[in-house]
């Protein structure tokens, strides 16, 4: 059977069809005219373009055995918007709802594109900054962000300098001519802060290149530590970088040469499951739709602030039973 997944937390709007791989994925990206992503904008964003990208992937509906979506974490009208799709397609179809939580989708879709099993995970995306790994039935988060999540502030940092959205591919470019400067790290216990450091770096008079350069050294070096302190901590051997930050290279040269050190293996998804898309939710929902956890229509309310943790991985009882 086929699971179709939307996800649509943020700015992406994004659909997907797996079967035992992947047969569909459309999206529909919203670009903030100028500013962050409002809310209330990107919702009607994804309204607008909901019958689209849908029937893009709606190839083979008398074959679904399920609509995925993204219950959370993201932004309320966003997820509303998506919910409200996934329930018409669930009656319409005559078929049960899974409700995926997006930072494990992001996890479940990295392992399956690397083929690791039991990794340490460093999710770094806009809204999202958290070290993770799976412990005796869940996702722990072993440390994560005390403010904002490392892509916001780099897109942040993006906008008070007038360069366009997102913000981390255009400082990853500038950084590349940029020399080293000094600015704030801060890692307390294992938890990660990123607002000073992004003030700091906004009020620096530094060369434009070198203070992108001394920004992605600190953050990433502070993702790494934190990242590398699980890794002992929890005995594993893997790391995964997941997130729309993910693809800087900087990040995953910092973090491979980590892993070398230690001698733990390192893997990042091709770019197309990196950054929010429908074929995470699509395969998380099949996975659990596999092994039974479905969701009834009158509990499929959207759960804005939904943890990793919260969710009962009944599809993993390996290790650390
Ligand atoms: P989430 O809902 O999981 O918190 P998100 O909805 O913000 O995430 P993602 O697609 O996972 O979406 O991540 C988007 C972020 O990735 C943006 O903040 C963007 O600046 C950042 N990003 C994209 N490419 C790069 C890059 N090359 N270097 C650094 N950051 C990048
Ligand atoms: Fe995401």
């Amino acid at each position: 059977g086929l699971v179709l997944g939307l996800e649509g937390t943020a700015w992406n709007l994004s659909a997907a069809l797996f079967g035992d791989d992947l047969i569909a994925l459309h999206s529909a990206p919203y670009v903030p005219p100028k500013g962050g992503i409002h809310p209330r904008e990107a919702a009607q964003h994804h309204a607008s373009a909901m019958k689209e990208v849908v029937s893009r992937v709606l190839t083979e509906p008398e074959r679904i055995r399920a609509v995925a979506f993204s219950q959370g974490p993201g932004l309320g009208p966003s997820l509303r918007t998506v919910a409200t799709a996934a329930r018409a397609l669930s009656i319409a179809l005559g078929v049960p709802l899974v409700g995926v939580n997006h930072c494990v989708a992001h996890v479940e879709i990295g392992r399956w594109a690397t083929g690791f099993s039991d990794p340490i995970v460093l999710y770094a995306s806009g809204a999202n900054t958290q070290v993770l790994g799976y412990l005796n039935g869940r996702y722990r988060i072993f440390g994560e962000t005390l403010d904002i999540g490392l892509g916001n502030g780099l897109d942040k940092f993006a906008r008070s300098h007038d360069l366009p959205h997102p913000g981390g591919p255009a400082i990853e470019r500038l950084a590349r001519e940029g020399e080293y400067i000094e600015l704030p790290y801060t890692v307390k216990g294992m938890d990660l802060a990123f607002s000073g450091l992004v003030s700091a770096a906004q009020e620096s008079s530094a060369p434009l290149e070198d203070v992108c350069f001394g920004l992605q050294e600190t953050a990433f070096a502070m993702c790494v530590e934190v990242t590398e302190r699980a890794l002992a901590h929890a005995g594993k051997d893997e790391v995964l970088l997941v997130g729309g930050v993910g693809a800087n290279g900087r990040l995953q040269e910092m973090l491979r040469v980590m892993c070398e050190e230690r001698g733990a293996a390192f893997a990042v998804p091709e770019r197309t499951f990196l950054g929010d898309n429908g074929a995470m939710i699509a395969y998380t929902g099949k996975v659990m739709l596999e092994h039974g956890v479905t969701l009834p229509l009158e509990e499929s309310q959207i759960r804005p602030g939904y943890r990793a943790d919260e969710v009962e991985v009944a599809w993993r009882t390996e290790p650390g039973e």
